[in-house]
């Protein structure tokens, strides 16, 4: 392995007036630039190393960025054990795969439509693995599904957000979808383990198989291991202490006695006192399905305001792994792209615009501010190695591409956006 990349940030350098994300997947031969880094678990900026060589200001004409000290030109300065974490696992199977373009055969069940304009009128759910949703694409000769109503419409306030009823980040029009548990629990992480290493012992080793995938969860220790996160830089609230809340899905390389050896380098340290780490089969749960080639079009309507949304959502992940959606388009919605407790989704090419503005002033008893044409672009909570790409955000949006509550190895790259209001929750 060894291929790190991170999600960067840096005023465009394609478009004046759009903020543009970067992701520069650094394979260790090829040359590359790493703008800027930041772990996504809102560590802090490191500052160069004392021994580390000047920043190399870039020098050439073709971007002006300048190597990071994290990184240098090919990875020779990266150090798995430092500040930079490996994005590289992202996307539908950790990166190692292309999106599949799966005809209707006997293992997929692809759903077409044909370009034209639908009426969608109830939310779809796709709960079974190797399910497609597919139009003929989002520019000309598009499928459109058209869509009168919203979700608040249809089914009434929101469950899961008692505090107003809005569809903040949850149900949407298209949503994949699985009510799985958890795997089946498997040997705990013996003794210690330092951040970067690639091989932990166990208290049992029976059920871990090398060549196979398992969910490493971390679960805090009195608060210790969420405030090491930060660096002991940053204490997040009480409610997360004693919790789990980080999941490290890896191949298992080998298994010598109870020596596991992982194809990932572990993120963090694991340490008696501050967190303890299990392992957990897979869940078996609902994978590679995606939707795709299609415009979703919501009927204008003003914006009801932050956390107030009405449900002009257009696709969810929830609990999924290996799941993707591409070249889609929303006009006129709450949020594009809301996930929760989804693994390895990639979402590649996204459009989102409004007809006409939905951003008022309308008071509201929740004093929330309506400011804006919707919520989230891209969104993740609970989620791990999202990979968002090619998300054009052509309106104004509370965030654009944002990480919520304990998402983490996620990567946003190549994207514009007339604003680019990022998220980053704990
Ligand atoms: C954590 O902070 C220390 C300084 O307190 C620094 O030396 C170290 O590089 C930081 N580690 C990470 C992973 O950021
Ligand atoms: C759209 O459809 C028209 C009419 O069938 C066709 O002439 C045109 O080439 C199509 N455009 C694209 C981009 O496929
Ligand atoms: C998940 O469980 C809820 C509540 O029992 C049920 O309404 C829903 O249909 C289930 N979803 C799936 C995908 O099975
Ligand atoms: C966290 O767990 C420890 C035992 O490991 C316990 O003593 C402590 O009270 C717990 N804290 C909270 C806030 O639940």
């Amino acid at each position: 392995m060894g291929n790190v990349a991170a999600a960067a940030m840096a005023s465009s350098l394609l478009m004046p007036a759009a903020l543009c994300l970067l992701l520069l997947a650094v394979p260790p031969r090829a040359s590359g630039r790493l703008l800027a880094a930041a772990d996504q678990a809102g560590g802090p900026e490191p500052g160069p190393a004392a021994t580390s060589p000047p920043p190399d200001t870039g020098g050439g004409s073709s971007g002006g960025g300048t190597t990071s000290n994290l990184w240098g030109k090919d990875g020779e300065l990266w150090d798995p054990s430092g500040p930079l974490i490996d994005f590289s696992f992202a996307g539908y199977r950790q990166g190692a795969a292309p999106l599949p373009s799966p005809p209707a055969t006997r293992n997929y069940i692809v759903l077409s439509l044909p370009a034209g304009k639908y009426m969608l009128t109830a939310p779809l759910a796709i709960t079974r693995s190797r399910v497609v949703l597919r139009g003929a694409g989002t520019g000309e000769n598009a499928t459109v599904l058209s869509i009168p109503h919203s979700l608040t419409d249809l089914l009434g306030p929101n469950p899961g957000y008692p505090r107003t009823g809005g569809y903040v980040a949850n149900g949407a029009f298209v949503a994949i979808t699985s009510n799985a548990t958890l795997g089946k629990r498997l040997g705990r992480v013996a003794g210690s383990a330092r951040r970067g290493d690639d091989a932990v012992t166990v208290d049992d080793a029976s059920g871990l198989l090398a060549g196979e995938f398992f969910d490493l969860w971390f679960t805090d220790t009195d608060g210790k291991f969420n405030a090491l996160m930060y660096n002991n830089t940053l204490q997040p609230p009480d409610k997360y202490i004693n919790d789990t809340r980080v999941k490290l899905s890896t191949r298992i390389l080998a298994v010598d006695g109870q020596r596991i050896t992982l194809e990932r380098r572990l993120p963090y340290d694991i340490s008696p006192g501050i967190n303890s780490a299990q392992f957990y089969a897979r869940q078996d749960t609902v994978h590679d399905s995606g939707v795709e080639g299609l415009v979703f079009s919501f009927a204008w309507s003003l914006y009801a305001g932050h956390h107030l949304e009405k449900g002009y959502n257009v696709v969810e992940f929830y609990n999924v792994f290996d799941c993707w959606a591409r070249d889609i388009a929303s006009i006129n919605a709450d949020s594009t792209v809301v996930m929760t407790a989804a693994t390895c989704v990639t979402v590649s090419g996204v459009r989102i615009e409004v007809t006409k503005s939905r951003a008022n002033d309308i008071p509201n008893s929740f004093n929330e501010p309506a400011n804006r044409d919707g919520h989230w672009g891209v969104h993740h909570g609970r989620s791990f190695d999202l990979l968002a790409e090619g998300v054009d955000v052509r309106c104004s949006l509370f965030h654009d591409v944002g990480t919520d509550a304990s998402s983490k190895f996620g990567v946003f790259q190549n994207s514009v956006m007339v604003e680019g209001n990022l998220d980053l929750h704990r």
